[in-house]
């Protein structure tokens, strides 16, 4: 067979360990060849690629980044792509395409799926936001990486008796925020799920400050929002790809946080950092799990679908499904984070 892979959207750590098995299993185990597109979708509607061999892999396991490059596409380029994408298959005799990505890319999936494209996607996201899989590589890494930061800067918030208000990355959902300040025992945590009111997380580290404590962490989420009607705050209108401009959450609250308890307060803001870099064990596991299970998909023609982790397993399962909702942060979790001042 003939298979084509991408990686499209925002970069996360594991998908080079993706592209190291999807070639392994492919090339080894099935004597298939396999090409890469160059920077996601944009490479197979211009049809620019390369081979991808035993040699194009070796020692990529460990790296972080995309050895292919990645880009975002315009929703409106793609509908209007699917015949060229097609056409490209085509002409490159391909069985398959392979993409790797997030809630964007996976949208774009089931959108050349229906088309008629043969596809089986593998879900990627530092955010662990897509639907059907318990978890996404690339998001162990992110929140260890939150949570070293928390760690840091829990002993200079204490040197200087401040506030740090620490802004992750979570558009729409607050996972790596719940997950980082539980692990880092944050003293507030913010979440998109749950829009805050600026009185009662004023209160609730005011709190911490009346008990003698020196210091406070707060961890935001980058898409958060006040309760409506509570604290006036610009949203930013949205980007060509549809996404919201975060206007910075966490300068806002400490703005807002400073006047309220009369403490100093700072905003931090991680970003890039929580993408960039080597993928952690669990996440260079799960990526090549879901690589060896799509190459499986790929030979069984199970298109239409992605890899996803169910409890222990690699399921296969309709990109429909996985698309149609985010999974959010429930109440229960949240709760479960609840922390004591
Ligand atoms: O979707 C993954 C993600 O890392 C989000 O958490 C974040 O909002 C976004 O990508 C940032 O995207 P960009 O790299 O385009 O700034």
């Amino acid at each position: 067979m003939r298979i084509g892979v991408l990686t499209s959207g925002g970069d996360c750590p594991g998908l080079n360990a993706v592209i190291r098995s999807v070639v392994h299993r492919a090339v080894v185990d099935h004597g298939d060849e396999v090409i890469g597109f160059h920077d996601g979708w944009k490479g197979l509607l211009e049809c620019d690629y390369r081979k991808l061999d035993l040699e194009a892999v070796s020692g990529i396991l460990a790296r972080g980044g995309t050895i292919l490059g990645s880009s975002r596409v315009q929703p409106a380029q793609l509908r209007n792509g699917v015949e060229v994408a097609k056409n490209h298959l085509e002409e490159l005799e391909l069985d398959a395409v392979i993409p790797i990505g997030g809630e964007g890319t996976l949208k774009a999936a089931r959108l050349l799926s229906d088309g008629g494209l043969p596809i089986v996607g593998v879900p990627k996201t530092i955010d662990n936001d897509i639907a059907v899989t318990d978890v996404t590589f690339g998001f162990d890494t992110a929140v260890g990486v939150a949570t070293e930061a928390l760690d840091r800067l829990k002993t200079t918030a204490e040197s200087h008796q401040r506030v740090l208000i620490v802004e992750v990355m979570g558009r729409h959902t607050g996972w790596i925020a719940l997950n980082s300040g539980m692990a880092a025992g944050a003293h507030a945590i913010v979440v998109p799920e749950r829009p805050f009111d600026i009185t009662e997380l004023a209160e609730r580290v005011g709190a911490r400050f009346a008990q003698g404590k020196k210091f406070a962490i707060v961890v935001v989420a980058e898409g958060a929002k006040p309760r409506p009607g509570t604290m006036e705050y610009d949203e930013g209108g949205k980007d060509i790809y549809g996404h919201e401009r975060f206007q910075g959450i966490a300068r806002e609250l400490s703005l807002q946080l400073e006047q309220r308890l009369g403490k100093e307060a700072r905003p931090v803001i991680l970003g890039h950092v929580q993408r960039g870099g080597t993928p952690t064990a669990y996440d260079r596991v799960l990526a090549t799990r879901f690589g060896w299970h799509a190459v499986e998909a790929v030979h069984r023609g199970e298109f239409g679908k992605m890899t996803a982790l169910q409890g222990t397993d690699i399921v296969m399962a309709p990109l429909a499904e996985a698309v149609e909702t985010l999974k959010t942060v429930p109440d229960e979790r949240y709760a479960e984070a609840e922390c004591v001042l």
